[in-house]
């Protein structure tokens, strides 16, 4: 089973892709955390993004195309798992659709987008109460903005196309966990 999970930024989509990877046997990948990677690590590639995640904007459609061509390629070399769970990816309209010539090309596809709904006030909440490096309250808030601009709308080029589920992530973490659950078996 190949997974999207969706939502604004602190909706708790690394909390729950940790949680239900195991459960679906699936390869947990983030774009946020593979880019944070290569910024700990002052790779060429660390450099080059550093600024763009600390402003909450988005890094390149091309770079974390090229991340997920990779990921997707090493998860089908898996063994151990039945999948992949993309998390914070995609991000605009056109990852979503570099993302299915990735997949297509592989004989692969998405069978269900997984959606948190959470509202913007508990989001500020959550996150002025982390503290990462990117959950200043200017940057929380340009993150929200970015996500309402260019990556909601890509629901609408998936409607019809892949199964949609949405989810209310403003409930404790493991009553969301149990609705994803839930939809998924
Ligand atoms: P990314 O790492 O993807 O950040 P994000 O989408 O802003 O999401 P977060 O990681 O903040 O939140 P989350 O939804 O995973 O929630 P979490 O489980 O952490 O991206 C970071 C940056 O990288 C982007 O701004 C951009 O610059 C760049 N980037 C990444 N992908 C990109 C792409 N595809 N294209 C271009 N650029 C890209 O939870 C948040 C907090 O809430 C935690 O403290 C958690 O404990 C808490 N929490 C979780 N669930 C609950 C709950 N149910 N109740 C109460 N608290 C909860």
């Amino acid at each position: 089973m190949n997974l999207v999970i969706f939502g604004p930024p602190g909706s708790g989509k690394g909390t729950q892709a940790e949680r239900i990877k195991s459960r679906f046997e699936l390869a947990h990948v983030s774009t946020g955390d593979l880019l944070r990677a290569a910024v700990a690590s002052q790779s060429d590639l660390g450099r080059k993004v550093e600024g763009i995640l600390a402003a909450g904007e988005l890094v390149s459609d091309g770079i974390v195309l090229e991340l997920i061509r990779e990921a997707v390629t090493r998860v089908g070399n898996d063994e151990s798992v039945r999948g992949w769970l993309l998390d914070g990816f995609p991000r605009t309209r056109g990852q979503a659709e570099g993302l299915g010539e990735i997949v297509a090309a592989v004989g692969q596809k998405i069978d269900a987008i997984v959606v948190l709904e959470v509202p913007r006030e508990a989001i500020v909440e959550r996150l002025a109460a982390r503290g990462r490096t990117d959950d200043t309250p200017e940057t929380v808030m340009n993150r929200l903005d970015v996500y309402e601009e260019a990556t909601a709308p890509i629901l609408d080029y998936y409607e019809g196309k892949v199964s949609i589920h949405r989810v209310n992530g403003d409930q404790p973490i493991e009553a969301v966990t149990e609705a994803i659950e839930r939809l998924l078996t």
